[in-house]
């Protein structure tokens, strides 16, 4: 007798999960990627990741740990005592936050810590404020807790920043939470201290919780400098959450290392869920995050330098480009430029009306890879990474250019 997967209908994924869609970025990644693979000579500005490799103290750090023993069985959950306590260091050194080794949980990375801190906060209807445009797995990990995502805009007349007024005036009884992103993915904008004082002032008056992602805290160019929300913003300190991880910092997005941090209560009951769902996040990665944290950030300014050389290149040659505008961003690596100016116009007999429709022409007609705008909650743009090599990065703004200038 053989057995088979039964695909009717009483075995269809549940609502909640089919409800997901699938991370564009990622998705636009895999597919430049695939053309790759098929020989196709694609440029991919898709990948929110450092092209770098991880430093190597770190990578030997690990390489250390898979000859420990220790390492080869399950571990706290809430992280190596090492991690936590590097990472309590680190934040107080970087961000000026004062925070116990005990309010750190470690997580297989960034996003996981996103994952958790909603899935801790959030009761079924809670409403969170998302600044948008926003990175896409935001309003999943929401909706995935229960919670109601509300998108907060902003676009390029204001630094694709939002103000208290914008906030103030989405906030209902029903808000339990603003989400706080500085430098952001996918715009770039880097908020000042004032409106940083402002937004979490307002956040305490209001009685929310901020869950702020400072994953780009070392990623900021022209002389501007990343502030920590509860630092700047004491009174709502007891009721926020810092989400941070090594990835971009360290280029090391593959090891799955971020953490969160917050009050007792929330760290406790986030690694309770974690104890069942994960376990601890791989001994090796954290015994890699711990020497990153704990060493100092030469490596991360020199990659800095080189991202801000890109950057600088990119905004310059979109800005050549026809139908597109490109504010400078601050943050992150990042250009979220407005392609407006080159929708609904012919090129090559087609002719796009989104810019979702442009991202696909742009890929098939000239092989380069853009996430489109749609995926962010703002149509009309796209986001380019610049963490990809010099030469690349020149052949791919290139190309559009030349693809673009056929538009009529
Ligand atoms: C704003 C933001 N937060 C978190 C993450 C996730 O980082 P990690 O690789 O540590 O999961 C990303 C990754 O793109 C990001 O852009």
């Amino acid at each position: 007798m053989t057995a088979s997967l039964d695909t009717s209908s009483t075995r269809a994924v549940s609502r909640r999960i089919a409800a997901v869609t699938e991370s564009a970025t990622l998705a636009i990644d895999a597919r430049a990627k695939a053309l790759r693979a098929a020989g196709e000579d694609v440029i991919s500005f898709g990948a929110g990741e450092p092209d770098f490799p991880t430093p190597e103290p770190i990578v030997e750090a690990a390489v250390a740990a898979c000859r420990d023993p220790r390492n080869h069985r399950y571990t706290p959950t809430a992280g190596l005592p090492e991690l936590r306590a590097a990472i309590a260091t680190k934040t107080a050194r970087d961000s000026g936050l004062a925070v116990e080794a005990a309010q750190v949980l470690v997580t297989n990375g960034a996003k996981h810590a996103v994952f958790q801190a909603f899935a801790t906060l959030l009761d079924p209807g809670d409403e969170v404020l998302v600044m948008a445009p926003y990175w896409t797995t935001y309003p999943e990990a929401i909706a995935l807790a229960g919670g109601v995502p509300v998108a907060v805009g902003a676009d390029e007349s204001t630094g694709f920043r939002v103000g208290v007024d914008e906030l103030d005036a989405a906030c209902t009884p029903r808000t339990k939470v603003l989400l706080f992103v500085s430098p952001s993915n996918p715009t770039g904008a880097v908020y000042p201290a004032q409106e940083i004082e402002a937004i979490g002032g307002w956040a305490a008056e209001r009685g929310l919780w901020v869950v702020t992602d400072e994953i780009y805290e070392h990623l900021v160019y022209g002389g501007r400098t990343h502030h920590s929300l509860p630092v700047l913003a004491p009174d709502v300190a007891e009721r926020c959450v810092v989400i941070n991880g090594v990835a971009k910092t360290y280029a090391m997005t593959g090891w799955r290392v971020g953490w969160l941090i917050g009050p007792d209560d929330i760290v406790k009951a986030a690694t309770n869920l974690q104890s069942h769902a994960t376990s601890n996040v791989s001994n090796i990665a954290q015994a890699a995050a711990v020497a990153a944290v704990r060493g100092d950030l030469s490596a991360a300014a020199e990659m800095r330098e080189a991202f801000d050389r890109r950057r600088r290149t990119m905004v310059r040659m979109l800005r050549e480009t026809t139908g597109v505008e490109c504010p400078e961003p601050l943050g992150a690596f990042y250009c979220f430029p407005s392609v407006k100016g080159a929708l609904g116009r012919t090129i090559r007999g087609r002719t796009p009306q989104s810019s979702a429709e442009l991202a696909e022409l742009v890929l098939d007609e000239a092989e380069v890879a853009v996430v489109p705008g749609e995926a962010f909650g703002a149509p009309g743009y796209f986001r380019l990474s610049y963490a990809l090599g010099d030469d690349d990065l020149v052949e791919g703004v290139t190309r559009l250019q030349k693809l673009l200038a056929e538009a009529t």
